[in-house]
């Protein structure tokens, strides 16, 4: 059963539509360059982080697999166990890529539907080929290409966002978040898994030894593409701490803000709720 998508509405306006405002009608804000954290053009990192997943897209997993050394399982099953998503849920998978957050879901939840979204269709293709292999069991699952910054679906059409190392890609978190915020329905929660920093002064330090020097080598031998495994460990130690993208969720709207570290606060799961 294919599910449309909530809704298209490129040219409508609030005023038209009666019921949904799209971000391109609030006040736009500042930029920036995920990479450094710096004031930037959009462009400059929408354009990189398309070149490199689209890039990369066939060989992510693998990556992931392997850079984390297994780890990657684990903080996935850390954000189901977060995860509110019960059997009556529409869920929406925000820079869903290749699908593992989708898959653990359908796998461990069973909700109503899955919309499985990313700004890359090279991704999503990979994520559809683990449909046609039944990788969802008989959750039905959709797939859209959508930009977190401007989600064109309706207001309070989803009862569960979630989101995995979504948001350090995004050169307008702010307005993603509150994009986040408007297509949850009242009451409805963000589960998003991202890299973090760890507290301990020692772990962080050893932690960011591993990021300079061996996220890049491990990355460039196992996708060839050295420079998007640059970007990654610098958009990583870029990115705001726990409390950081807590405070960016309370600004979007969201309540009840908390956090859960996993090894170490190499990464975290916050649950935001509206
Ligand atoms: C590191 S991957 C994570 C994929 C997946 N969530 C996972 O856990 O494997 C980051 C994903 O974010 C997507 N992305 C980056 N910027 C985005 C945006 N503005 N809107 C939607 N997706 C975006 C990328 O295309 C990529 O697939």
């Amino acid at each position: 059963m294919k599910k449309p998508p909530k809704v298209r509405a490129q040219s409508t306006t609030p005023a038209q539509s009666g019921y949904h405002t799209r971000m391109n009608d609030i006040t736009p804000q500042g930029t920036i360059d995920t990479a450094t954290g710096k004031t930037a053009p959009a462009e400059l990192s929408t354009e990189r982080v398309k070149t490199i997943f689209s890039t990369i897209a066939r060989k992510y997993e693998r990556f992931n697999a392997i850079s984390s050394f297994g780890a990657y399982r684990r903080w996935l099953g850390g954000m189901m166990n977060q995860a509110p998503i019960r059997p009556e849920h529409d869920v929406l998978d925000i820079a869903g890529g290749t699908g593992d957050v989708s898959k653990y879901v359908a796998r461990t939840k069973h909700p109503a539907h899955i919309q499985l979204t990313d700004l890359v269709p090279e991704m999503l293709d990979v994520a559809r080929m683990h449909k046609a292999r039944g990788a969802f069991g008989s959750t039905p699952v959709d797939f859209d290409v959508v930009d977190a910054q401007d989600i064109p679906y309706a207001d309070a059409s989803y009862d569960v966002v979630t989101m995995a190392y979504g948001i350090r890609n995004m050169p307008d978190r702010p307005r993603a978040l509150k994009e986040m915020h408007r297509v949850l329905k009242p009451g409805g929660s963000l589960v998003c898994l991202e890299f973090s920093t760890p507290p301990n002064p020692v772990w962080r330090a050893l932690y960011n030894v591993y990021l300079k020097h061996l996220i890049p080598f491990w990355g460039g031998l196992i996708t060839g593409d050295r420079d998007g495994f640059v970007y990654l460990a610098k958009s990583i130690r870029a990115f705001p701490d726990q409390e950081g993208l807590a405070q960016m969720m309370r600004d979007a709207g969201f309540t009840d803000v908390t956090w859960k570290n996993y090894t170490g606060g190499i990464a975290a799961v916050h649950v935001a709720r509206k």
